[in-house]
């Protein structure tokens, strides 16, 4: 049996980090501010004086956003293995830099390295897990856990599985995320790019165009965005805001595509 056994997503109290850079070092800064024991792994050799200074500076937003209970910088500690950074985590969040070859190798390396039923995270961007997890010995705890930067301020996460991880591990990682402080949206389906980056390209894609064509300028478009629909769209995203706003038939045509099988 590979579920986990070893403890439950409200209960977990030591966090593997692999890899510290930018999103590895704002995840590690998320889990100490929320009370975790934090293990991190990064192969670079200044890499444990780049996460300090990195959870230095994110620290006094912590602080102003209410640390859990027990939280402090001393719960972090630098290893110098992948082996030992993994050995008693409840739950491992992998941060490599994004280059398919590497998650491959290094998920396959993290998975037998991991005790037994712990679910294994990837902060991906790109790759969906069905391609990342095909090295691996026990690739049904491996899931995408992809965050938004800073991991430490902004709140999304959303989490999926890839053809061979089993429905447990995804539960199991979007559980641990709400009980770690995130907003989860816990995706059923592998989609290019995830919900999030998807929505955003749409509009970056039709600022590029407006740019190209002359229709407007980098300011205006700008101003547009944070004066305008960003701030609506900040509370109520894209669908609630036009509902509200009365459009039914937009609203009708949003509920019969999220309807569809
Ligand atoms: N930057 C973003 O805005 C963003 C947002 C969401 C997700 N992501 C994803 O997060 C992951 C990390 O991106 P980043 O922006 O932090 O990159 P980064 O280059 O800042 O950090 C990558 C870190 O991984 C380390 N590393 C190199 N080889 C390694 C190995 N074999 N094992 C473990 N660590 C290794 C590097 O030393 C470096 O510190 C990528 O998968 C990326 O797609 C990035």
């Amino acid at each position: 049996m590979t579920e986990n056994t070893r403890t439950t997503p409200e209960t977990v109290r030591t966090v593997a980090c692999v890899g510290a850079g930018v999103i590895g070092g704002g995840w590690v800064a998320h889990y100490l501010g929320r009370g975790y024991q934090v293990v991190a792994w990064d192969p670079a050799p200044d890499a444990e004086t780049k996460l300090r200074g990195l959870v230095a500076s994110a620290w006094p937003a912590l602080e102003q956003l209410g640390l859990a209970e027990g939280a402090a910088l001393t719960n972090l500690r630098v290893v110098d293995t992948l082996a030992e950074a993994v050995a008693d985590a409840d739950f491992v969040q992998e941060s490599a830099p994004e280059r398919l070859d590497l998650k491959i190798d290094l998920l396959a390396e993290i998975d037998a390295a991991t005790p037994e039923g712990v679910v294994i995270a990837s902060s991906t961007s790109g790759y969906s897990m069905s391609e990342m997890q095909v090295e691996a010995a026990t690739p049904e705890r491996l899931v995408v856990g992809h965050p938004f930067n800073p991991p430490y301020l902004v709140p999304l996460v959303e989490v999926v599985g890839g053809d061979r991880t089993e429905q447990w591990a995804v539960d199991w990682a979007s559980d641990f995320y709400r009980a770690a402080g995130k907003s989860v949206i816990s995706m059923d389906q592998e989609l290019p790019g995830f919900i999030g980056n998807r929505i955003q390209e749409a509009a970056w894609r039709e600022a590029l165009h407006m740019v190209a064509e002359g229709e407007a300028t980098v300011e205006q478009i700008d101003q547009a965005m944070t004066s305008g629909p960003g701030l609506r769209w900040a509370f109520f995203g894209p669908c609630l805001t036009f509902h509200l706003a009365g459009e039914r038939a937009v609203w009708r045509t949003c509920s019969t595509t999220s309807a569809r099988p």
